[in-house]
C-alpha cells in the first residue's frame, strides 16, 4: 500500500498523449409535471443544464484529475459542440495540440434528459454524423502522432469505434511503441479488433473479450482461455479483462492469470469506469509501476465512478486517501 501511495505521487511527473473519439455529454435535468397534451410523453420543466467530457475526452479529464500532464488528440466538428469540448479540455489543464477540427463531421454529443426526483433518464439523444472524418484530417492526426509521440511517456488509445482510431493510425503507433520505451494502453472496440498490435496493456471488458476471442466467457476456464488467446492475438505484453463488480483479471505471456477482486458496489449506473481504468493504468505504468500495481490502483479508482451520476474524473487526492485508509 505504501508503494501504491508513492506511485500515485509520481503521476504528476508523467506526460501522456490520449488519442481517440472525443465526446461531449450533456445533461438536461428537470421535473416531470404532467403528460403532454400533444403526445403520450412526459413534459419536463428544465431546471438545469450541464456538460461534461465524454469518451476519450473523459480519459483526458481523468488523467488530469489524477495529476498527470496530458495532450488530447482527436477530431471534433466545426460546431458549437467542438468549441465546447476544446474549452472544457483546456479548463482541465490539458493541451489540445492534437485536436483537429473537421467541417465534414459533427462533434459527437450524447444528450441525456433526466427527471427528478429519482434521476430517471427519460431519453438520450445522440448527435454524430456517422461519416468518417476526411482523409486529410485523418492524415493530419497520424502526422501529429508520428512527430509528437517521442515527447510523451505513454499513449492511451481510447477507441469508441467512431472512426478516429483506424488501421493506419494503429500502425503508426505500433511502429513507434516497439522501437521505444513509450508505453501504449488501449481501450478496444470491435471495429478495430483486427488492427491492434503490440500494446503494453489492452483493457477489454468481459463482453469485448468474449467477442474478440470468440469464446463465450462463462466460467474460470473460459475466462483463462479467452485471456490467453487475446495475449496472442494482439501480441500484447498484458491483457486486463475488466469484469464490472467482479473486478479484473490480468493475463501476460507465459504467466498464470492473476485475478483482482474488488469491493462490489450496488450502483445505479456506471459510465466511464473503463475510462478511469485506462487513465490509471497508463499513469501507473508510465510512472514505473508494475502491471499488478496498475491493476490494484485501477480497481480502487474505477470503484469510485459509480458513486456519482454521469461521467466522473476521479481526483488523485481521493485515490490517495483511500489507499492511506487501507494501510
Ligand atoms: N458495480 C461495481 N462495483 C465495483 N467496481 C465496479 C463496478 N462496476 C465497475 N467497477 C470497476 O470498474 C472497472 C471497469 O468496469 P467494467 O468492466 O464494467 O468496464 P466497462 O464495461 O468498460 O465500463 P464502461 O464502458 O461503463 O466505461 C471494473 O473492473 C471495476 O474495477
Ligand atoms: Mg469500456
Amino acid at each position: 500500500m505504501d508503494n501504491l501511495l508513492k506511485l500515485v505521487e509520481k503521476f504528476a511527473r508523467t506526460n501522456l498523449l490520449v488519442v481517440g473519439d472525443l465526446m461531449l455529454d450533456r445533461f438536461i435535468r428537470g421535473e416531470v409535471e404532467r403528460i403532454s397534451p400533444e403526445a403520450p410523453v412526459p413534459v419536463v420543466r428544465v431546471l438545469s443544464e450541464s456538460t461534461s467530457l465524454g469518451g476519450a475526452a473523459n480519459v483526458v479529464h481523468n488523467v488530469r484529475s489524477l495529476g498527470g500532464r496530458v495532450t488530447a488528440c482527436g477530431i471534433v466538428g466545426n460546431d458549437e459542440g467542438g468549441n465546447c469540448v476544446v474549452a472544457a479540455l483546456r479548463k482541465t489543464g490539458a493541451s489540445t495540440a492534437g485536436v483537429c477540427f473537421d467541417g465534414a463531421v459533427a462533434t459527437i454529443q450524447k444528450i441525456r434528459i433526466i427527471a427528478s426526483p429519482r434521476h430517471q433518464q427519460i431519453v438520450r439523444l445522440d448527435r454524430e454524423s456517422g461519416q468518417p472524418a476526411s482523409a486529410a484530417t485523418r492524415k493530419k492526426l497520424r502526422d501529429f502522432i508520428r512527430s509528437a509521440l517521442g515527447r510523451y511517456d505513454g499513449i492511451i488509445i481510447s477507441d469508441y469505434g467512431k472512426g478516429v482510431v483506424h488501421e493506419e493510425l494503429l500502425d503508426v503507433v505500433a511502429d513507434r511503441v516497439v522501437r521505444s520505451k513509450v508505453i501504449c494502453v488501449i481501450d478496444p472496440k470491435k471495429e478495430n479488433y483486427r488492427h491492434y498490435r503490440f500494446p503494453t496493456l489492452i483493457t477489454p471488458n468481459k463482453s469485448e473479450a468474449s467477442e474478440a476471442a470468440a469464446i463465450a466467457i462463462d466460467d474460470a476456464a473460459s475466462l483463462r482461455a479467452a485471456g490467453a488467446k487475446l495475449v496472442r492475438r494482439w501480441r500484447a505484453q498484458a491483457v486486463l479483462i475488466t469484469r464490472g463488480a467482479d473486478g479484473m483479471s490480468l493475463f501476460r505471456p507465459r504467466q498464470a492469470v492473476k485475478h483482482f477482486p474488488t469491493e462490489p458496489r450496488d450502483v445505479f449506473e456506471v459510465t466511464g469506469a473503463g475510462d478511469t481504468v485506462v487513465a490509471v493504468c497508463a499513469l501507473a505504468l508510465a510512472s514505473g509501476g508494475s502491471y499488478e500495481e496498475a491493476a490494484l490502483l485501477a480497481n480502487i479508482a474505477a470503484g469510485f465512478v459509480g458513486d456519482e451520476v454521469g461521467t466522473v474524473a476521479v481526483p488523485g487526492e481521493k485515490l490517495k486517501r483511500s489507499i492511506a485508509d487501507k494501510i
